[in-house]
């Protein structure tokens, strides 16, 4: 009767091979009938040779070189430093204060779309007496002022109310800024004219620089009040 042997004992590392077939290390148990050779690489067995070849590589060569290593290494740290500073600059931007486009703190006024304001084409669609919503200093809401004289005034008027921060629309009709919150009334220029709130609205100045408008703090006395100015 027919046994069975294990033919191949040999280590991982030999592919054998005979005229019956092709095996691997795990394929380690290849019945032959009536055979107890090992695959040693130098066995032959009756009715066929078996013939072992060792595909052992050198330890050397199962290691990248360094080359390879350090090249796979920059791989990876570029894999992660490009999302990391991706996630660190919106971050560290966050910190900053807004205030770009013109020298002393200065910003460029943004309309409502978040388009520079130049000043040419915004006069060509709003008329004298005009008060628009852009956003100036700190993003605060901030009114351009047309002049009767078709010019744009020289300085621009935040519409937070000094009460409790709503913002003041502009009431055309009236002549004045009327907050909705509480009734404080203030005058063409943002002066307080009626209460609640205590003071005026504050002033930006606002220069045209390349034919942008551009906001830059007022720090000077209040030409409506000849106060100093209480926001700066
Ligand atoms: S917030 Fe404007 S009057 Fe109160």
């Amino acid at each position: 009767m027919a046994t069975t042997s294990t033919l191949f004992t040999a280590t991982p590392s030999h592919l054998c091979s005979s005229k019956n077939g092709i095996f691997l290390p795990s394929q380690a148990l290849l019945l032959k009938p009536n055979s107890s050779r090992r695959c040693d690489g130098k066995n032959e067995k009756k009715g066929g040779r078996i013939a072992c070849q060792s595909t052992s590589v050198p330890a050397d060569d199962r290691v990248p070189d360094m080359g390879k290593r350090e090249l796979m290494n920059l791989l990876l740290l570029g894999a992660l430093s490009l999302p990391t500073a991706g996630m660190l600059v919106p971050y560290a931007s966050f910190f900053v204060p807004p205030g770009s486009g013109g020298g002393s703190g200065g910003i460029v006024a943004k309309d409502a779309f978040g388009n520079d304001v130049i000043a040419s084409e915004w006069l060509k669609i709003h008329g004298p007496g005009d008060r628009t919503l852009t956003q100036g200093l700190k993003g605060d809401p901030t009114y351009l002022v047309v002049e009767n004289d078709k010019t744009l005034a020289t300085y621009g008027i935040n519409a937070v109310c000094t009460h409790l921060g709503c913002v003041v629309p502009w009431n055309a009709a009236e002549n004045k800024f009327i907050c909705p919150c509480h009734g404080s009334q203030y005058n063409n220029q943002g002066k307080v004219v009626r209460g609640p709130a205590p003071l005026s609205l504050a002033l930006a100045h606002a220069d045209i620089d390349d034919g942008k408008v551009v906001f830059i703090p007022w720090v000077e006395t209040d030409f409506r009040t000849g106060q100093d100015p209480w926001w700066a």
